[in-house]
Order: structure tokens, then C-alpha cells, then sequence
């Protein structure tokens, strides 16, 4: 991806993002065990969510897809069937771990694989409690892909998360589906809740309450579902219209659940303009439209609870950070090491390339800002929030920079480059009225 520093640019326009990510993988493997027919509109068509679609095909599941659209003939809890071949999750974690619930619970043996990048990442967190609930779950050295798994009869439990996991909870909740009993999952802190919500508006016989899910085994009904815009995809064209002088845009129908908002939230903490306005619900899900204006930031401190609610976004929050002035700190991230790739080294890595005054810390970084930075020659590491988040830094740099692998962007942004590109205009050209 070639990104020519953009002096005296602005970002301006409309525009309705593709969908979440997070609800298009649930909304597949959810659909596929309803009963009847489910419709799904504003479905994400990234490489992440048609690795899933391909899985719960494979798995004996007619889906019908024509763009956005999804057609699902869900078959029910029990009407799955045994796979031909290994079920490939591609570089989706989110697939593995929560295909990894849905197969626990299945009379059938089956195996999920992935990429070199998906065979890296910790698989333990939801085997352990897989193998609670009575399932085989083999993987390599009890940790990494490929996962084995031989599933059948299943009995709930009482699990307590050590890691705030919204893949954790999930893959328990799915096997929960199929377990005879009550299963609970206890949170340190709340992570996303799709997946309850979800299954809340199935039928499912689940409560929530005081950071405790508690669900039984029951039958779910099929939906008719419009998923909302990405928040996470919003995060760069949000951080990019903040940074850059004269920017004004509106993003239309996103997705404001209070798991995901940590980012706008931190932004305005900051200092930046961004207005929340026409809150709906759709499909159980809260959708808003955001309206985001340039502003002067400064640096502040992010830790603690708020974490799992941006941990996607701290990639482009540093990049927000180098224009802000003074220090941001951000703490008790370590989750970022294991995800697509080592995420708190490569973007201090990379942003220094550029001349961002940034440190690593072991659970998190620190920016110095405001800097100026300069175009260069980056790497996406195969990793497609970096590849977004190093291509904001180069809209915002001086000078042209190349980001090598860039393309990974398509991995939950599919048309990253042209959406950013279609919004720019001149920064001396009259604002909307
Ligand atoms: C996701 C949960 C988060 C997030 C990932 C998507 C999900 O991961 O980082 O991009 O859809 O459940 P963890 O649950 O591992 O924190």
C-alpha cells in the first residue's frame, strides 16, 4: 500500500462502514444452528468472516451469500454434520476458538487448522475448559493449532476467565448450547457481549448480570439481523479525520455497544470532537452515527477495565498519541503480544521508523507527542490493524510511504485504501454545511 503524506488534506463525507466483524462470525455460526431460515444483512465479507462462512459449510450448512447479504438454512442444535476434511480458519482466531465451542459439543470428531500466523496463537485458554466440560480437545503441546477435537455429551460448569476473553467466553457459551445443566462464565472485566445478545434475540435461555453470564441448553430461533458498521473499522477513519486539519465526516449506523467504545471514549478524553448522535437499537445491538471534526489532542493515561472495550483500537490510538501533546501511557495490555502479531512491539517499531518518541513497555507503550512524522518504508507484519493503523500514521506523515503487506487490511476492512482515499479533499475547501 503506496500512502502519499497528505499536507493541507482533509478528511470529509458520509459514509456507512462495512459490518462488524465480531457479529458477522456469530451471526453465521449462530444462524447455522437455529431453526428455519435467518437473514442477515450488512454481513462483513472479510477474509476473517468467510473463513467462518466456509467452515459452517462445510459443517453441512446451506448458506446462500450475494455480497452482504446472507441466506442461512440453519439446521439446529443437532443437525450438523461431520466434516470431510479439516476445517481451515485461515488466520482468524475468532473462527478457531468459537468453531472450537460449537464442535465440543458435536457427537462427530472433527479438526480446525489455520495459517502459519493463526498455528502462534494460545489455544489453552479455551481447551482447558472445553476438557471441564468433557470434550477432547488435542492441540500441540496442550497450546497451539491444530486442535483435535472429539466431542458428545457435555456437562455445564462454573468457570471463572482468567484472561478477559470475549473468544473465551464465547467458545463456553457455544459449548454451553449443548452441556446439560446451568453453565456460568465469571469475567474479571466485561468484554464484548455479542454473543449474549445474540442469543438473547434467539430465544436462548440466558441472563446476564454483575459481569456473570448464565446460560441453558435451549433451541434457538432463526433472525432476521442488519449488523451494524464496524466500530474497530471506524477507529482509523475516526483517528485520521481527528488528526488531520479541517477534517469533518460521518459515519453512519455504527455499532455503539458500551463493550466496544472505549476508543471514542479515551478520543474525548483527549480532546477530540467526535459527536454520537441518532442512537437506535438494531438487533439487539446499539447503532449511532458518528460525526468526528479535527481537534488539538493531548496525551492522557489508559489502563485497567477499560482495556478489553479498545484493546483492537491501541494500534491506532498510538498513532493518535504522536499528535497529541504530551504523554500518553498505555498499561495492562499484555493481550496485545498474542494477537495477529506482536502488537505492542511492531507498532513502537514501526511508528519510530517514522520518528514517533515511543517505548515499550511489557504491557503496553509509551508516546511522547505531538511529533512530527516522516514517510518510510513499513512493515504490516501480516497484521491488518497495523497495516490500518500504519496507513493513518503515513496520511498524517510528510512525505510518500510504503507499507509492505498492507493488503492484510482486507482481513476485516475489505476497500480500506479506496474508502480513505474517496475522503480526502483539499483542507482549503469549504466545509459541509
Ligand atoms: C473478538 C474478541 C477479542 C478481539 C478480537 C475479536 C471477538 O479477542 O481482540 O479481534 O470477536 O470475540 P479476545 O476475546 O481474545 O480478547
Amino acid at each position: 500500500m503506496k500512502i502519499e503524506g497528505a499536507k493541507r488534506v482533509a478528511l470529509r463525507g458520509q459514509l456507512r462502514l462495512p459490518g462488524d466483524k465480531s457479529i458477522s462470525h456469530r451471526a453465521l455460526i449462530l444462524g447455522a444452528i437455529a431453526r428455519g431460515v435467518s437473514r442477515v444483512r450488512n454481513f462483513l465479507p472479510s477474509n476473517d468472516c468467510l473463513a467462518t462462512l466456509e467452515c459452517v459449510r462445510a459443517l453441512g450448512v446451506d448458506i446462500q451469500r450475494s455480497g452482504d447479504h446472507l441466506l442461512l438454512q440453519g439446521v439446529g442444535l443437532e443437525g450438523l454434520r461431520k466434516p470431510e476434511a479439516t476445517l481451515n480458519c485461515q488466520g482468524s482466531a475468532t473462527t478457531m476458538r468459537l468453531l472450537a465451542g460449537l464442535l465440543a459439543g458435536q457427537l462427530f470428531p472433527s479438526t480446525l487448522d489455520g495459517n502459519p500466523s493463526l498455528r502462534k496463537r494460545p489455544m489453552r485458554r479455551i481447551i482447558k475448559p472445553l476438557q471441564r466440560m468433557g470434550a477432547s480437545v488435542v492441540a500441540e503441546n496442550g497450546e497451539l493449532p491444530p486442535l483435535a477435537i472429539r466431542g458428545g455429551r457435555l456437562w455445564a460448569i462454573d468457570h471463572q476467565l482468567r484472561v478477559a476473553s470475549a473468544q473465551v467466553k464465547s467458545a463456553i457459551l457455544l459449548a454451553g448450547l449443548y452441556a446439560e445443566g446451568r453453565t456460568i462464565v465469571r469475567e474479571p472485566v466485561p468484554t464484548r457481549d455479542h454473543t449474549e445478545r445474540l442469543l438473547h434475540l434467539m430465544g436462548a435461555d440466558i441472563e446476564s448480570s454483575k459481569g456473570n453470564v448464565t446460560l441453558r441448553s435451549s433451541p434457538l430461533r432463526a433472525i432476521e439481523l442488519s449488523i451494524p458498521g464496524d466500530i474497530s473499522s471506524a477507529a482509523f477513519l475516526v483517528v485520521a479525520a481527528c488528526s488531520l486539519p479541517g477534517s469533518e465526516i460521518i459515519l453512519s449506523k455504527v455499532g455503539v455497544n458500551p463493550t466496544r467504545t472505549g476508543l471514542l471514549e479515551t478520543l474525548k478524553r483527549m480532546g477530540a470532537e467526535i459527536e454520537v448522535e441518532n442512537v437506535k437499537q438494531e438487533g439487539n445491538e446499539p447503532v449511532a452515527d458518528l460525526i468526528v471534526k479535527s481537534a488539538d489532542l493531548r496525551g492522557v493515561e489508559v489502563g485497567g477495565g477499560i482495556i478489553p472495550r479498545l484493546i483492537d483500537e491501541l494500534p491506532i490510538l498510538a498513532v493518535a498519541a504522536t499528535q497529541a501533546e504530551g504523554v500518553t501511557t498505555v498499561r495492562d495490555a499484555s493481550e496485545l503480544r498474542v494477537k495477529e502479531s506482536d502488537r505492542i512491539a511492531i507498532i513502537v517499531k514501526e511508528l519510530r521508523k517514522m520518528g514517533a518518541q515511543m517505548e515499550e513497555r511489557t504491557d503496553g507503550f509509551i508516546v511522547e507527542g505531538p511529533t512530527r512524522l516522516y514517510g518510510a518504508r513499513l512493515e504490516s507484519h501480516g497484521d491488518h490493524r497495523l497495516a490500518m493503523a500504519l496507513a493513518v500514521a503515513a496520511l498524517v506523515a510528510e512525505g510518500e510511504s510504503f507499507i509492505a503487506g498492507g493488503d492484510c487490511a482486507d482481513d476485516s476492512f475489505p476497500r480500506f485504501e479506496e474508502t480513505l482515499k474517496a475522503l480526502l479533499v483539499s483542507s482549503q475547501s469549504t466545509p459541509p454545511a
